[in-house]
């Protein structure tokens, strides 16, 4: 049984009073069967939202599920004259479970390659963090009949050079670029068959049964329940969505 994830990219947006409020928000997910439940905020913010968590956790309740907080965006080296860069072992340090790579942005805007993304997903591995590694095709490969090759070309790149990868190590995020930011997401259609491609080819690489598939691009309150209701979608990765306490809220609650 896998369990979902939910995860909020805040992307370059966000402040301490929103960390706040999605701290007392969800200061109790439920024990057990809840989905996990985690949020990316600007990285420098991560220290200040680990210690509002851990406030929120009352001593008695052992059995209370918190947030998790997550990066955006990890170094490709693992220390050095890299000056702006966060590693992954300081990551680690400061209480960081999971952290995006290969987002669409990155790739597009910051020119990360999938070299780039498997040196990230192998550092951050190497220090208990678990990388959400994006892949997603644009409309142009969409429209050309290319979006299953394109895909497997970018899971392929990390996939198949990563030795001693697990279902553990790794969580995959879907999000067609076309999708990203517009308010329209997949269609469901869409959406289920290049998961079920996408598990099926990662197959060949781990225990695929096991390995979360998070669907990215316009998830809001009002498709969540129908994508998460999908036989291959196992969570969320949302963006503009997750900057409004109460929309999150209601994909969350999707998702139980
Ligand atoms: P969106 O962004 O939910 O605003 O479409 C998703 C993402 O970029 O991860």
């Amino acid at each position: 049984m896998r369990k979902p994830v939910i995860a909020a990219n805040w992307k370059l947006n966000g402040d301490l009073a929103l960390c706040r409020e999605f701290a007392s928000t969800f200061d109790d997910l439920g024990a057990g069967a809840a989905p996990e439940v985690l949020v990316c905020p600007p990285a420098v913010y991560i220290p200040a939202f680990v210690r509002l968590l851990e406030k929120s956790v009352s001593v008695e309740s052992g059995e209370v599920q918190t947030l998790k907080v997550g990066a955006q965006n990890v170094a490709r080296e693992a220390a050095g004259a890299f000056t702006g860069e966060i590693s992954a072992s300081m990551l680690a340090e400061v209480g960081v479970q999971y952290c995006i790579v290969g987002h669409s942005e990155r790739r597009a805007i910051f020119g990360e390659t999938d070299d780039e993304v498997l040196a990230k997903s192998q550092l951050l591995a190497d220090s208990g963090i678990t990388a959400i590694v994006c892949i997603g095709e644009s409309l142009s490969v969409r429209e050309a009949g290319k979006a299953e090759t394109f895909v497997a070309g970018q899971l392929n790149a990390v996939l198949s050079r990563w030795s001693g990868i697990s279902a553990e190590s790794i969580v995959l995020a879907y999000e067609p670029v076309w999708a990203i930011g517009t308010g329209v997401s997949a269609t469901t259609e869409q959406v289920q068959a290049m998961h079920s491609q996408i598990r099926q080819q990662a197959d060949k690489f781990l225990d695929a049964d096991a390995l979360r598939i998070l669907y990215g691009g316009s998830v809001k309150a009002s498709n969540a329940a129908e994508l998460l209701a999908l036989d291959d979608v196992d969570g969320a990765l949302v963006g503009g969505a997750s900057l409004n306490v109460d929309e999150f809220r209601q994909i969350v609650a999707a998702a139980n």
